[in-house]
């Protein structure tokens, strides 16, 4: 199965728009007239995303994400931002259920799930971020864990939903630590979300879903994680924040 890899920076809490401006005019000038086999995302905060669109709305090369989207569609929700204002950024794709917002900010299942199926309603590609901590993965719940957030994540979803879905692999004891999955952890845990979605819905559909690997990727492990047969892309943060560093992922990741 060919699957086109993605790359998405995850920049949480980091570039106001004026340092957006500068990521986004400098990422332009390096990809132009350039075009890659995968597809490559920018998740910047919320309130610098209209200045990412004002920089790479029409560049064919680039998509935008937000970094989550409530799954109401308005109202008082103090704090929260619709997918409804969302589209009026260029934002193709959402960011939902990373295990900072599942941590920090007590996401649940059904929460996510919950996005999810909002995110959809707005036509929006969510990248649905699944992941162990070290306690879970050392105490032998792995599978466990990841079988929850799997079906408790994607329940409701049709096989159209799931075609337009991404799923980030990202243990959370590799997430901001330096500590990769090695390889072979990680192309075992992403053959095991893949068996979980035949699981739920069929071969086909889990024969084509791209599964990203997040968690202390930067230029130097891209090549062999991005040569493990499960593993479609990556998602990244702190390697993400400098224009050439987030290139040199890409292009070690998938040459060519
Ligand atoms: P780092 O790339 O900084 O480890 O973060 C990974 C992540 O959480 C991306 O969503």
């Amino acid at each position: 199965m060919n699957r086109k890899p993605i790359f998405a920076a995850n920049w949480k809490m980091n570039k106001g728009p004026s340092e957006t401006e500068d990521f986004a005019k400098s990422l332009l000038s390096k990809i132009q007239n350039r075009t890659f086999p995968c597809d490559i995302v920018i998740a910047p905060p919320f309130v610098s995303l209209a200045k990412a669109a004002e920089v790479l709305g029409n560049v064919p090369a680039v998509a935008l994400a937000a970094q989550n989207c409530s799954q109401f569609d308005s109202g008082a929700y103090t704090g929260e931002i619709s997918g409804m204002m969302l589209k009026e950024f260029f934002v193709h794709y959402v960011i939902l259920g990373h295990s900072e917002r599942r941590a920090i900010y007590g996401e649940t299942d059904a929460v996510i799930n919950a996005k999810l199926r909002k995110a959809r309603e707005y036509n929006f590609k969510p990248i649905f971020c699944i992941g162990e901590t070290l306690e879970e993965r050392e105490g032998g719940k792995l599978e466990q864990v990841l079988r929850t957030q799997v079906s408790e994540g994607l329940a409701g979803l049709s096989e159209r939903d799931l075609q337009d879905t991404v799923i980030a692999y990202e243990p959370v004891w590799a997430i901001g630590t330096g500590v990769t999955a090695t390889s072979a952890q990680a192309q075992e845990a992403h053959a095991f979300v893949r068996s979980l979605v035949a699981e739920k819905f069929g071969t086909e559909s889990a024969a084509k879903i791209r599964i990203q690997y997040g968690g202390s990727v930067k230029p130097s492990n891209a090549a062999e994680l991005m040569a493990c047969p499960d593993i479609d892309g990556a998602l990244i943060s702190g390697a993400s924040l400098e224009p050439q560093s987030f290139l040199d992922i890409i292009q070690n990741g998938v040459p060519g």
